[in-house]
């Protein structure tokens, strides 16, 4: 995986070399958010593939581990013998300073989150930054004594010594964590250490990760055939985008319509990516089979087992009518690898669940391809407009796997997925139309299993209550009803309730998250 040039461009390179932190990934991500490019390595990399990389600098992430321990992971000595400048973050500086001569003790309080850091000499890493630094910590250990060749640089109340540097050699070490947007001014402390210290200059853009994607996958997957699940969201849409100029009709994708989609969005993946993109996208209409699968079936997680089931029975059913598939393409992102794995720095691979394609037949014994394994969700956004996915696929709010069976609460039916279509379409149009679909993060319908008295002219309908929800949220873990105008949900309701004669009544969900979820089910 040798990032080295990009079309024989020799572009320049931080190396973060992971000792296994859980902010790893996010050092790697700040830099290119300045423009410089850089690639995680692990710590116990070959001396030959960083003279491959050839890097400006060399980042040691934090890790889980102790240095007080004797088996734990220590700094090649050829990392110091380059010469390149160095930056120790955390476990990063607790073991440069073991190495170099210094002493590390495990101490009793423990520090995590916000603390005081105060320079107390001038330091390039914190050139044209106030003395006194808003930090976050995280950290068992630290460094009790410098070693021999160090100045010390700031402290703190709890660590004396928390950040230092070699009297000569351009070597940096700190304690806290500059990477996370806790600590005040991190993306600048970084940037001294990438442009002050390493002198690495700002060539990276968008477009020379996508060249390097294509050339990496052209590499994996040489003249071997490639299936992806389409699903067509923004993970799986720029995957299949991504692969599709790498291979062109050596990938084939799979489209499963389950018949619980929202409105028109069947049409709208087929139109965008088989005519529009030319990718060789086979469709499976499968609505009829979901629904047989589901009949009779009340139960919310019962109904997602089913759909899950049911989708691998259906992906399978195509993928093996497909002869000569060698690799399984996947639009897994950085937040999935943690999720289900814990660290990217585990081999252990986990396909999570509702990516839905975990049950392929052994026998296919498929390599995986996951061009977007190291990215975050606003960097594969960003890959898609570049691309050239539509705004409206990569700008839609998130859609749960099982998509409107668990917004139909009850039992499905296909005359109630049609209702919720129709009221989801509704009320989505009218938040593009007031502006306010990008100001929430996620709005929807939910048709719900009881009926009730209206009134539509001289008669009376007895007739379905359909829930609108609409949510705040950063990270979707915790999210806030969205506080939208009066008017305008006065509008929707009547629209909803004039222009489908199968719902009588709306409601707005104003139920934060926790204790309920965004979706119901
Ligand atoms: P909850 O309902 O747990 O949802 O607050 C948080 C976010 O996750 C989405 N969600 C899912 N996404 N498969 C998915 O891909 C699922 O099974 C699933 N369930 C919930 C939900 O829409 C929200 O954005």
């Amino acid at each position: 995986m040798s990032k080295l040039s990009i079309s024989n461009k020799k572009i320049d390179t931080i190396l973060v070399l992971d000792f296994g932190s859980q902010y790893t990934q996010l050092i790697a991500r700040r830099i290119r958010e300045s423009h410089v490019y850089s690639e995680i390595l692990p710590w116990d990399i070959d001396e030959s593939k960083i003279a491959e990389l050839n890097p400006k600098g060399i980042i040691l992430s934090g890790g889980p581990n102790s240095v007080t321990e004797t088996y734990t992971p220590r700094v090649p000595q050829f990392v110091f013998d380059i010469g390149i400048p160095i930056l120790g973050i955390c476990y990063g500086m607790q073991t440069l300073a073991e190495q170099m001569g210094g002493h590390v003790i495990s101490v009793d309080q423990k520090e995590f989150g916000h603390s005081e850091l105060e320079v107390v000499s001038e330091s390039l890493m914190f050139k044209n930054l106030d003395k006194k630094i808003n930090v976050w910590m995280s950290h068992g250990d630290q460094v009790q004594d410098l070693p021999d060749e160090f100045n010390l640089v700031a402290s703190t109340k709890t660590a004396p010594i928390a950040a230092m540097e070699h009297k000569s050699l351009p070597i940096y070490a700190i304690q806290f964590h500059p990477e996370v947007t806790h600590t005040d001014n991190g993306k600048k402390i970084l940037e001294n250490f990438i442009f002050n210290i390493c002198n690495a200059s700002t060539d990276w853009k968008m477009d020379d990760l996508i060249s390097q994607r294509i050339e990496e996958i052209k590499d994996q997957v040489q003249d071997k055939k490639v299936l992806l699940g389409l699903s067509g969201g923004v993970d799986s849409s720029v995957t299949a985008t991504l692969l599709h100029k790498a291979i062109g009709k050596k990938l084939t994708c799979v489209f499963v319509d389950n018949g619980l989609l929202r409105k028109g969005e069947a049409d709208q993946v087929m139109q965008t990516f088989k005519e529009n993109m030319n990718l060789n996208v086979i469709k499976s209409d499968s609505a009829e089979i979901f629904l047989r699968h589901l009949k009779d079936i009340d139960d919310p997680e019962q109904k997602r087992k089913i759909i899950g089931r049911t989708f691998i029975d259906v992906f399978d059913a195509e993928a093996i009518k497909l002869k000569d598939i060698n690799f399984l393409a996947q639009g897994t992102i950085y937040p999935d690898v943690i999720e289900s794995s814990g660290s990217e720095s585990k081999e252990a691979r986990v396909i999570k669940s509702h990516h839905n394609v975990g049950g392929l037949p052994e026998e296919m014994k498929l390599d995986l391809v996951e061009p977007l394994r190291d990215l975050f969700k606003d960097e594969v956004r960003r890959m898609g407009v570049e691309l050239g996915i539509p705004k409206e696929m990569l700008e839609r709010h998130p859609f749960p796997g099982p998509g409107l069976g668990v917004r139909i609460i009850g039992e499905i039916t296909k005359e109630k997925t049609k209702v919720l279509q129709e009221a989801d379409h509704i009320f989505i149009q009218e938040l593009i139309k007031a502006d306010l679909y990008d100001k929430v993060s996620q709005a929807f319908a939910v048709l719900l299993p009881v009926k009730s008295v209206g009134v539509v002219g001289d008669e009376r309908r007895y007739a379905e209550v359909v829930a609108l929800r609409a949510v705040e949220t950063v990270d979707f873990m915790t999210a806030r009803w969205a506080h939208l105008p009066y008017e305008f949900l006065e509008g929707v309701s009547n629209r909803i309730v004039n222009e489908i004669e199968e719902v009588s009544r709306v409601v707005y969900d104003i139920s934060s998250k926790p204790p309920a979820t965004i979706e119901w089910e």
